[in-house]
């Protein structure tokens, strides 16, 4: 198998790591056959591909088999974003869809243990009928006997139907919700435009949310801390 070198993948600090860890443990609980799960978001923009790659890293560091397929047929970054390379052409999905190359040529095992990259290979203007030929679906259900965890870096679900066609192949959908950027309306339209496609929202991923702006603050430093001390004092009279 092929080598595909992530160049750029930046550790998450202690609390992006437990957040991560909660998303990964959730979706460890969604059951056995769970397995093809599409990320998808209401914009441009959101983290879809931040998130793939932690969760697909997060997972694989548990020991799970997972592949990563980057499914933005039109206008993928996931390569540039992560500096990934690889010893010659990089082939990929449309590649495979197209009937230029087998899975041989288009699955790459990466520079960390246990997860595997899809890549795109190249975009395309109409990706339509190659998600929407059985050829896609087939090979979906191949993988999910492959590996624990197949993830789907979909483009938004608002601006074209690719999400919606690549969610009615999976298990599961997991939608990114910006913080302080995604509109209660456009989330609503995101939603019922998934249910139609009959694949189950498995949850939001809040992203972006600024460690100053929720409670959390309050909760670690004021409320917690300042409890355990009037515990601490009423026992410690003396
Ligand atoms: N939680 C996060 N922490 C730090 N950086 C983030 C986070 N989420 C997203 N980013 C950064 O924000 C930018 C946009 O994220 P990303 O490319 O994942 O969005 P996307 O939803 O996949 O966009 P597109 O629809 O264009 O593919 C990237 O530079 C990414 O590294
Ligand atoms: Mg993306």
């Amino acid at each position: 198998m092929k080598l595909a070198q992530f160049r750029r993948l930046n550790p998450l600090d202690y609390s992006g790591t437990e957040a991560v860890n909660t998303i990964c443990s959730n979706l460890s609980f969604s059951g056995r056959h769970v397995r093809k799960i599409v990320i998808t978001s209401c914009n441009s923009g959101d983290g879809k591909s931040y998130m793939s790659v932690q969760i697909a890293y997060n997972l694989a560091q548990r020991g799970k088999r997972v592949l990563l397929i980057d499914a933005d047929l039109r206008k993928s970054n996931l390569v540039s974003r992560y500096g990934i390379t690889t010893d010659g052409e990089m082939t990929g999905l449309v590649h495979y869809l197209a009937g230029y190359n087998g899975l041989e040529d288009v699955i790459y095992r990466t520079n960390m243990e246990n997860f595997h990259l899809l890549p795109v290979g190249r975009d395309i203007a109409n990706p339509i009928p190659l998600l929407d030929a059985p050829a896609f679906s087939d090979l979906l259900n191949f993988l999910a006997e492959k590996y624990d965890m197949v993830l789907l870096d979909a483009p938004p679900v608002g601006l074209v139907i690719d999400a919606a066609e690549i969610a009615r192949c999976c298990d599961g959908v997991l939608l990114v919700v910006k913080h302080s950027h995604t509109h209660r309306k456009e989330m609503q339209a995101a939603k019922q435009q998934l249910e139609q496609t009959g694949c189950p929202i498995l949850g939001c991923v809040l992203n972006d949310v600024s460690f100053d702006s929720i409670s959390a603050k309050k909760y670690y430093n004021k409320s917690y801390y300042s409890h355990y001390g009037d515990y601490y004092r009423k026992n410690n009279k003396d």
